[in-house]
């Protein structure tokens, strides 16, 4: 190499270093300006889980700013469409941003989102819809928060169990089965197919003779379930004895269906939801709903902001904490009418 030609180089070094410490683009090992910028993208802006846990989790970051640090937050949605959704993300990259926070719209295909952020060197954490196994191994970068979804199949059962044994009046013409629907999330997502399978599996463990009805999915949405709902009670009318739902959203759905339908809350079959979302919360105090399974977003929003920090600022004290140094897994809590208070207070403070 000429003399000429090794100068240049060393400027083209030179000038790239300068340019990555200037655009704060990278994985947050150097860091020369102080300005953390946090991208969050949602699958959709319909979802009242999801929102919940969005705000929480820009109230967190915005209160971990210090005086040497600021931080920024974007929150984007994907319109529950994946091409969207990357081509999003890519516009969050260009615009510049240190770490991303996302909530895929099909947990199936993050592989452009993940080349995008491997390309740029901005990590990921993924939330709520979690990216199999050898996605999420794909790039030292990225994460996961989330929660183990048997348990809350497990505790909506063990719940539902409970109340049925202690309420032989929810058996309304005695048979001795528990004639039940189930409102199913979405066909796919992780949380849907073992809310599912372990609610169902720990009511037979407990031994309540179930028979089934039916199962629709209603996409975790409030209106489609009490669409779906409306019909099976056309078709059912006062038979259907117990509604298990993969969401409190759904499950609201189906309160307000016999709302309407005009029945009286005692011909009400029992409800049962997951997430103690507000409404879910009250319609439980009011006697309208059984039981919840609480889905901690104040949990998992803390968990999600405090790894943004520390992938920024290079540390790693919650990190070395992560199972398989990626994934955290967020604890579930049994929600009843004799606990639901402390629930409610909980979201006043
Ligand atoms: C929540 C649902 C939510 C879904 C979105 C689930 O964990 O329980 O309420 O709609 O995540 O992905």
């Amino acid at each position: 190499m000429s003399k000429k030609c090794r100068k240049k180089s060393v400027c083209a070094v030179v000038v790239m270093v300068a340019m990555l410490c200037i655009s704060g683009c990278g994985s947050g090992k150097i860091k020369s300006d102080k300005v953390l910028r946090v991208g969050v993208v949602t699958y959709t802006q319909d979802d009242p889980f999801i929102n919940a846990l969005a705000d929480k989790l820009k109230e967190n970051l915005k209160s971990m700013e210090t005086e040497d640090m600021k931080i920024t937050v974007s929150v984007k949605n994907g319109n529950d469409d994946q091409q969207d959704q990357n081509d999003i993300v890519e516009e969050m990259i260009d615009a510049g941003c240190d770490v991303l926070c996302v909530n895929l719209v099909d947990r199936t295909a993050p592989s452009r989102i993940i080349r995008l952020a491997k390309q740029n060197d901005i990590p990921i954490i993924f939330f709520n819809r979690e990216p199999v196994w050898e996605d999420l191994m794909q790039w030292e970068d990225l994460y996961y928060v989330g929660c183990d979804a048997e348990q809350s199949g497990v505790m909506q059962g063990e719940i539902a169990a409970d109340y049925i044994k202690n309420h032989p009046e929810v058996d309304k013409n005695q048979d001795g089965e528990i004639q039940y629907v189930l409102l199913e999330g979405e066909a796919g997502h992780q949380d849907a197919i073992s809310r599912t399978d372990f609610s169902v599996k720990t009511l037979i463990e407990k031994e309540v003779n179930l028979e089934k009805l039916s199962y629709q999915f209603a996409d975790w949405n409030r209106g489609q379930a009490e669409n779906r709902m409306n019909r099976l009670i056309s078709q059912y009318k006062d038979g259907i004895e117990l509604v298990i739902s993969n969401n409190d959203e759904m499950a609201l759905g189906a309160v307000e269906a016999y709302r309407k339908a005009g029945y009286e809350q005692a011909e009400w079959p029992v409800i049962f939801g997951i997430d103690g979302l507000d409404d879910a919360l009250e319609a439980i105090k009011a006697g309208e709903m059984q039981g919840t399974v609480y889905n901690d977003k104040e949990d998992q929003a803390l968990q999600i902001a405090k790894l943004a920090v520390e992938i920024f600022r290079g540390e790693d004290v919650n990190r070395n904490k992560l199972k398989e140094g990626r994934y955290y897994v967020s604890e579930y809590q049994p929600v009843y009418s004799s606990n639901v208070e402390d629930f409610i207070k909980r979201q006043t403070r």
